[in-house]
């Protein structure tokens, strides 16, 4: 078995930072080490960390690599979408197997299974989408639990599509509380976005910008706080997929104030990105329409600041890229016809550091937030999302200090464009060694497709979520 020392760097996990050596046996961290203190040895490769932090990698939960979306599929093959993902500093993934409608669950993870499997650069999961709730899939969610699949996302939008309505969340819910499943929702109001969607397409405004006209802040808030009083109901753990609503934040604040075992996940498009963008000159504004749509800058102060104070648990990213060639141009004249989705899976880590550039987070909760607590979340530490000895060897190498230009011309995902050109960072993922191999020496890929193993999941064991009453925050 090879061993490695990663020298020299500053180590932060989600409970701090403090200089330490950390030396990798095989795929699993053995210890942290007195800084200095390994002599040479021959079976020892080193890691020179000097000046930079070292930390657990990066779990992104939300992904769509591959994933049919009106009549197109998303631009990332599992492939370049983890490789990608590797250069961002991102040793795990989490996809969403898809049920197909009229088929059963297992069917679908099945399918996604067979594209993974072999082709993964870094280490996956999969979450199931539960696409066409009945009671013969809802007793498939036992089987899936038990080999590792131990979260389901329903929609609570795209009617006719994916949508569940308030019964069938229900049951799903009761079946996750019995299972020790998590329920994930896309909670956005889809029979009245659908409405609005059909007046502003009659009234002849099919322009991008009109995506984001049609699906209002305060329809993320009102279905948010329906899966929570339904999840309440089921007594099963909810988790809100890429929230970016300050209504629908204030709606999971409050249920985590009464202690309720509720969380939920922003994305850094609701961070960063201006709903202006989809106001851009001809097809422009196409590259930035995804579900929810990114909103006014008042949403970001607000998400900025349930990062910081808890409320928001993860950010993950929802890459789910689609070229602006062949597939965004779909929806020309009818913004209803753009595939949904942004690609970003290789810029979270850096896009997340900024906050702690400017102050808004704390280096250890930058951790928490990217790697930490999603492992928690969804069943994976402390083999992921940890370097305590005996974890998995996901490890990056992270210059606090370099500064990059995120762009088309310099990323390594399979989409013709950048939602963030010429936007620029301080701070770059260095080295990144994933199970105990380094897949991004300086930069530069080092891996191979097939390193990249399915983790099964454990089921949700509970988080701590201090009650803090009303108003206490
Ligand atoms: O626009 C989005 N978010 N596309 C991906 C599918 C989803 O709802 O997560
Ligand atoms: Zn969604
Ligand atoms: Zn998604």
């Amino acid at each position: 078995m090879s061993r490695l020392l990663v020298e020299g760097g500053t180590v932060v996990t989600a409970s701090g930072a403090a200089p330490a050596d950390v030396l990798v046996d095989g795929e699993q961290v053995a210890a942290l080490l007195a800084p200095g203190s390994t002599p040479e040895s021959a079976d020892l490769a080193r890691v020179d960390a000097t000046g930079k932090l070292v930390v657990p990698g990066g779990i992104d939960v939300h992904t769509h690599m591959e994933m049919p979306f009106g009549g197109t599929f998303s631009a990332d093959t599992f492939f370049t979408g983890t490789r990608a993902a590797a250069h961002g500093g991102t040793t795990t993934i989490v996809d969403f197997a898809i049920q197909p409608r009229g088929g059963s669950a297992r069917e679908g993870l099945d399918a996604w299974m067979a594209r993974a499997e072999g082709h993964c650069a870094i280490d996956f999961g999969f979450h199931m989408i539960l696409s066409d709730v009945s009671e013969p899939v809802l007793k498939e969610v036992h089987g899936l639990v038990d080999d590792g699949v131990t979260s389901f996302k329903l929609f609570m939008a795209y009617p006719g599509v994916f949508y569940s309505d308030d019964g069938k969340i229900l049951r799903a819910m009761q079946t996750a509380a019995e299972t020790g499943a998590v329920v994930m929702m896309h909670a956005e109001n889809g029979i009245a976005i659908d409405v609005l969607v059909a007046q502003a397409l009659a009234a002849g405004k099919g322009e991008p910008k009109m995506h984001g006209g049609t699906r209002p802040s305060v329809l993320e808030g009102e279905a948010t706080h329906r899966a929570i009083v339904l999840a309440g109901v089921a007594g099963c753990p909810l988790y809100v997929v890429h929230l970016s609503a300050m209504e629908a934040l204030a709606e999971v604040a409050a249920a985590r104030d009464a202690g309720r075992q509720v969380f939920a996940e922003t994305c850094p498009q609701y961070l960063f990105l201006d709903e202006s963008l989809m106001a851009g000159p001809d097809l422009e504004g196409a590259k930035y329409v995804c579900s929810p749509p990114i909103r006014a800058r008042a949403h970001h102060e607000a998400l900025w600041r349930g990062l910081g104070t808890d409320d928001l648990s993860v950010v993950s990213t929802d890459h789910c890229p689609f070229c602006m060639k062949d597939q965004k141009e779909l929806g020309r004249g009818d913004f209803s016809k753009i595939p949904n989705g942004l690609p970003g899976v290789e810029h979270r880590m850096d896009l997340v550091h900024q906050g702690v550039v400017r102050n808004r987070i704390s280096l250890p909760r930058w951790v928490e937030l990217t790697s930490t607590a999603p492992a928690r979340l969804f069943g994976l530490y402390p083999k992921k999302g940890s370097l305590l000895p005996g974890a998995d060897a996901d490890l990056v190498v992270y210059d606090p200090q370099r500064v990059h230009t995120l762009s088309v011309a310099a990323h390594h995902m399979a989409v013709d464009y950048s939602a963030y050109e010429g936007t620029e960072v301080t701070g770059a993922v260095e080295t990144v060694i994933s199970r105990g191999e380094v897949v991004i020496e300086h930069g530069a890929f080092k891996g191979r497709d097939g390193h990249g193993r399915f983790v099964p999941r454990a089921p949700f064991s509970g988080m701590d979520v201090p009650a803090r009453g009303a108003g206490g925050r």
